[in-house]
């Protein structure tokens, strides 16, 4: 975090004051309140205005990890509830561990950026269940209060709304032992998540029953922590769970921030306003466009870490029960990346900690265009390095600042790994490894079988079918598992089919074993690194129907047969005329198989080619700003489409091949003159970097 102070104010248009006026706005708006009372405030009240919740945030690094800590037994920390009391941040959580379920932590720490440097204190006022807390100071009876989700075997009934007072909010033992507060379930099974804030006569407790349902009871500040009434629907709608209250500063409006969950399980947070805590919740501004805090709306600029937005808790003015706090302040919740918790049950999610802090505007310009590019998209963003550039210390610096996944340009293909006489050479493989270790990039493993890469001798072996089955296994077997664990994904076969027809390709492999040769390669590459992703990558598949068709099959047959292929590498070697309609086309075929979708090798060139070495049509010789500047939006509808079609859990990432024209294949390859990349031939940033990275940012 930035040098820390308090929270952040931000000098946004957006302040508390038009805020202020926006409630009353909605009410004058909706016309649905009947619970008013002061209609006349609404005589001078600016219309309601959508921008006035257009909510901008920034998050860096999480704020604290499960797996930070020593303790190998913690999967994660969730469901943070924080005061800031005498200089200090004290912070309750949940931790979710291996051996028990659910215990429930407290840290303190001066600032946000100290908080992973303090081990979290397992609270020792409960034995079993305990979750979700609540912390605030109950000024009538001078206490601190926590409130939570627990259960015990001697309650009746055992599950309940529960709460533990405290004189010393600084000391983990001072909590009382933990009491069930009779809180009557709902017609509902589950009933969780609950919150209590009180005006001058009563205190409420809400909560959320995870079926759209957000119910309210309440009790006199006198009765506090008993004596609650039955529960009655608060709020009925498009919510999920941890429905969390508010009383904005200076006026009588209640905001409440409720999580809401996407269908693909992604979570996020809408806003309601009502006017007194027993009255009607509106969403803000309306339930379809009341959003928050997700994360297209919130700019990662440490990098992406999660896509959830899920419990959390606006930053409070105050520590009291009146539960005060103004809607700039900052946002504590809890994430993780889709990619880390799919497949997982919700108990082994490795929720972090994150703070979102409202950027101004000046923040938010800047937060466009100065950071890594990989920062704007949830999914890893390439690039393919040379020999000559690894040499280069600019060239490796862009590298590693701006992308996060590395794939070697030749250096682990098979004319370079191995020579005449099996002799093996892993010496450029291994820089490049280290090279993308130490810059915190995953390396993807570029390309294990390719006709344009066999060294002859391997060529030789064509007809016999022992020695060329022995080479390959023991070519496959000392490369994967050399780099077995650093390797996240290999290209197990490059450009199997052929253009126009969709017939797999004449190589070797294919005149040997036949088709089959395709499972037989990914069977040896699975078994010497069971972990790796497998893909079978080509090009034009994004444009070429019949080699479309073709590839699908090879990738469908294998399937059915229990093949371990896990993606589809598209190399997406385009030109500017290349219609997005088509690729759309193609891509949703491709994601029909839910196989991991990599766009492998993207540039965009202006001339034309016709697939073959020296086959360049130069037609374009200089590069004006209207092709710059057209050149910039079809990065941008690149990264769109893949955004638009790809979901979560199949988006392997971008990977540039190359990232700047003065170092791009497509010159001395094809015979051309061309520029099909985001940086230039002095290495500078063109319209096509910014195009991009919008678009990487798209949802
Ligand atoms: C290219 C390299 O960039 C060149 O340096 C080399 O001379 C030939 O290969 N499809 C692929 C890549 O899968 O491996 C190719 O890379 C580009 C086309």
């Amino acid at each position: 975090m930035r040098g820390y102070i308090y929270y952040k104010r931000t000098q946004k248009s957006k302040s508390s004051l038009s805020f202020l006026h926006v409630v009353v706005g909605i009410f004058l708006a909706i016309g649905t309140i009947t619970s008013c009372e002061n209609s006349d405030r609404t005589t001078n009240a600016p219309a309601y205005q959508e921008a006035d919740f257009a909510f901008k945030w920034e998050l860096k690094n999480p704020i604290l990890d499960a797996a930070m800590f020593d303790e190998e037994d913690w999967i994660a920390i969730k469901d943070p509830s924080i005061v800031r009391y005498e200089g200090k941040w004290h912070l309750f959580c949940t931790l979710r561990g291996k051996e028990r379920s659910h215990a429930m932590v407290y840290s303190s720490f001066d600032d946000f950026e100290e908080a992973a440097q303090t081990t979290p204190i397992v609270l020792p006022n409960h034995d079993g269940y305990f979750c979700a807390p609540q912390v605030f100071y109950f000024t009538p009876q001078e206490k601190w209060y926590m409130i939570c989700q627990a259960k015990d075997d001697d309650w009746s009934p055992k599950y309940q709304a529960a709460f533990a007072t405290s004189e010393d909010i600084a000391d983990p033992n001072a909590w009382s032992a933990l009491q069930p507060m009779n809180v009557a379930r709902p017609p509902e099974d589950r009933f969780l998540d609950f919150w209590v804030i009180c005006d001058e006569e009563k205190a409420y407790n809400f909560f959320t029953c995870d079926n759209g349902n957000m119910y309210r009871c309440e009790t006199t500040i006198a009765d506090f922590p008993f004596g609650w009434s039955t529960p009655e629907l608060a709020y009925q709608g498009d919510i999920f769970e941890a429905s969390h209250i508010y009383k904005l500063p200076g006026e009588n409006g209640y905001l409440n921030l409720i999580e809401a969950q996407k269908e693909d399980d992604r979570r996020y947070f809408k806003a309601y306003l009502a006017e007194q805590l027993d009255g009607a919740w509106q969403p803000v501004p309306s339930d379809s466009i009341g959003t928050y805090a997700a994360v297209e709306n919130v700019v990662q600029v440490d990098g992406s870490w999660t896509n959830s937005i899920s419990h959390g808790e606006l930053i409070r003015d105050g520590i009291d029960e009146k539960m005060e706090a103004s809607l700039d302040n900052p946002f504590i919740f809890q994430g993780v990346l889709h990619r880390n918790r799919a497949g997982k049950k919700y108990g082994n999610i490795p929720w972090r900690l994150g703070l979102l802090n409202q950027m101004n505007d000046a923040e938010e310009q800047d937060s466009t265009t100065n950071r890594p590019l990989y920062t704007a998209a949830p999914y890893p963003v390439g690039t393919s390095i040379r020999l000559n550039m690894l040499r280069n210390d600019t060239v490796m610096n862009i590298a590693g600042y701006e992308f996060n996944s590395l794939t070697a340009g030749n250096a682990m293909k098979m004319r370079r790994v191995i020579r005449e006489g099996f002799e093996y050479n892993f010496e450029e493989a291994d820089e490049y490894l280290d090279y993308a270790e130490s810059h915190d990039m995953r390396m993807f493993g570029h390309t294990l079988l390719w006709h344009s890469s066999m060294p002859d001798f391997v060529k030789e072996l064509e007809g016999d079918s022992a020695a060329l089955y022995n080479f390959t296994k023991q070519y496959i077997d000392t490369l994967v598992s050399r780099y077995k664990g650093r390797i996240d994904a290999w290209d197990v076969v490059n450009e199997p089919v052929l253009d126009g027809t969709g017939e797999l390709r004449e190589n070797a492999w294919y005149n040997t074993f036949g088709a089959d040769y395709l499972e037989m390669v990914f069977r040896m590459a699975h078994e010497a690194d069971p972990s790796a992703k497998l893909f079978l990558n080509d090009y034009n598949i994004e444009r070429d129907s019949a080699k479309l068709e073709g590839f699908l099959k090879i990738v469908r047959d294998l399937k059915q047969k229990g093949v371990p292929i896990h993606g589809i590498g598209m190399q997406m070697h385009i030109r500017m005329d290349v219609p997005n309609e088509r690729m759309a086309k193609h891509l949703k075929k491709c994601v029909e198989t839910g196989l991991l979708i990599h766009f492998s090798e993207v540039d965009i060139i202006f001339n034309r080619h016709n697939d073959s070495k020296g086959g360049g049509k130069q037609k374009y010789n200089e590069l004006t700003e209207e092709m710059k500047v057209q050149q910039s939006d079809k990065y941008r509808q690149l990264a769109q489409l893949y955004n638009e079609n790809v979901p979560y859990d199949q988006r392997f990432g971008i990977t540039l091949w190359g990232f700047a024209d003065r170092y791009t294949w497509i010159r001395y390859f094809f015979e051309i003159m061309d520029w099909p990349l985001i940086f230039d031939d002095a290495l500078l940033k063109k319209p096509a970097y910014y195009g991009f990275m919008e678009g990487l940012g798209s949802e």
